[in-house]
């Protein structure tokens, strides 16, 4: 079968990297792909804002997969662009992926069947926002509804911080995406990822994963995309993630059935593990990045034929088979990054740094010319390792980091540093 897969980032590197070990893939082609990827598949100039150019290139060229990486095609609705004419997606419709577009949308789901989440009020303009605000206290957390990048929660630790947070989002600050307001009571916890697939009806579970959203070390300054990340995530036990499925997963897909709006796709739910149990943070409606490098590494069976599966309707008797290995992917960013960062360094030694077995290279913001790799993007390697453990995962991922030569760039040096602690406190 041939593939068409949409997006440029490790994550999408990743998935090219084990669709590619499928028996059922055929041609492999990427929009609008990265350096890496262009090694093991066929790189293609499409604009994917552009539904029906997408929807001819799939008629051209026997595409029998489209599997969408990033979440602003799916809200854009080009998995649905593409279903009604007849081509199969990974990926959920421009409804079901309101999900991630809208918190306020899913807090709602979650106040109907009663999925465990934070309590929330969600307002479309200022005043209201205030008014309720003034019947919580600090601290407290004040998101714009819509995507904004990563960058539309406020965690205010003052009443202050957050009567200025409401009135930035409805001034602007995040144009359409702050048109509503949701304001939360704030978690106490550990956080985790739990990745299930979803065919519309069968949810199975996948695996989990924890990142380091911070820029710093010891998990500090600025948030980022992701600076690391690794699975499984420790705090998820055999218990937590049957409650996560019981209790959170599978009432929404019953609610998005109920709705009329099947979901199909992968659920990426962000969770907060508190003296209760899992609680929803957020949804959103495709893989992480990083976290489905460490995903597709441990990864033990055909992904292609998974994500066909989900397209299909298929899932029901299925399970997943994963390596008992831990993962882990260190993220080396360009200097400044997530500030403005520097853009056209030059990277070498790529090839020696992923000679370990246990290692792979995904790229993200890279590209090629004349045999040259340079990083034109924030976020630019994932270098992923597999291992007995985390830590013996760290340790074969950070000795590849080391060898990159890549003075334009930068890295943590503490990834992984939460679940170490727990398997070298497990030891004695
Ligand atoms: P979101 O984009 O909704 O995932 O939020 C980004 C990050 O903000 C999460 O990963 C959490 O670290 C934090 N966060 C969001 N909502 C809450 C909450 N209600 N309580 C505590 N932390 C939160
Ligand atoms: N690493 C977080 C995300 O992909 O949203």
């Amino acid at each position: 079968m041939n593939i068409l897969l949409i997006g440029s980032g490790g994550r999408e590197h990743a998935l090219a990297w084990k669709m590619k070990q499928s028996p059922l893939c055929e041609r492999l082609f990427c929009a609008p792909s990265n350096a890496g990827i262009d090694e093991i598949a066929e790189k293609i100039e499409l604009d994917v804002n552009d539904h029906r150019a997408v929807a001819a290139f799939c008629k051209g060229n026997n595409i029998g997969l489209v599997v969408v990486g990033p979440e602003a095609p799916l809200v854009d609705g080009l998995a649905d662009s593409l279903i009604e004419v007849g081509i199969r997606v990974f990926g959920p419709s421009a409804q079901a992926a309101q999900l991630e577009g809208s918190k306020g949308f899913t807090k709602d789901i979650c106040a109907k069947y009663d999925i465990p989440t934070a309590a929330y009020g969600r307002f479309g303009d200022e005043d209201a926002a205030l008014e309720y605000l003034a019947t919580q206290s600090a601290p407290i957390v004040v998101k714009a509804d819509g995507l904004a990048a990563g960058k539309g929660v406020i965690m205010a630790q003052t009443m202050d911080e957050a009567i200025g947070a409401v009135k930035d989002i409805f001034g602007g600050m995040f144009g359409e995406a702050g048109a509503e307001v949701v304001i939360e009571e704030w978690l106490i916890g550990e956080e985790a990822s739990f990745f299930a697939l979803c065919d519309g009806t069968t949810a199975i579970p996948m695996a989990t994963a924890q990142d380091h959203k911070r820029v710093g070390e010891g998990d500090t300054g600025p948030n980022t995309g992701g600076m690391g990340a690794y699975s499984p995530a420790p705090v998820m036990t055999e218990k937590m993630c049957q409650r996560t499925m019981d209790e959170i997963i599978l009432p929404t897909v019953k609610a998005m059935n109920d709705m009329g709006a099947p979901f199909k796709g992968v659920f990426f739910a962000g969770l907060m593990i508190t003296e209760k149990g899992p609680e929803l943070i957020e949804y959103n409606v495709r893989f992480g990045d990083p976290e489905c490098q460490v995903l597709m590494m441990r990864m033990d069976d055909d992904l292609v034929e998974l994500l066909v599966a989900c397209a299909d309707g298929d899932l029901a008797g299925r399970e997943i088979k994963w390596r008992n290995e831990a993962a882990l992917s260190v993220v080396m960013a360009a200097n400044g990054y997530p500030a403005s960062y520097d853009k056209g360094s030059v990277i070498g030694n790529l090839d020696k740094a992923a000679s370990d077995d246990a290692v792979e290279i995904f790229h993200a913001g890279t590209a090629k010319s004349d045999g040259v790799v340079t990083a034109i993007g924030g976020r630019v390697l994932n270098v992923t390792a597999l291992g007995s453990s985390v830590y013996v995962a760290k340790e074969h991922a950070y000795s590849a980091v080391e060898k990159v030569n890549w003075p334009g760039g930068f890295y943590r040096r503490d990834i992984g540093w939460l679940a170490i602690e727990r398997e070298q406190k497990q030891k004695g």
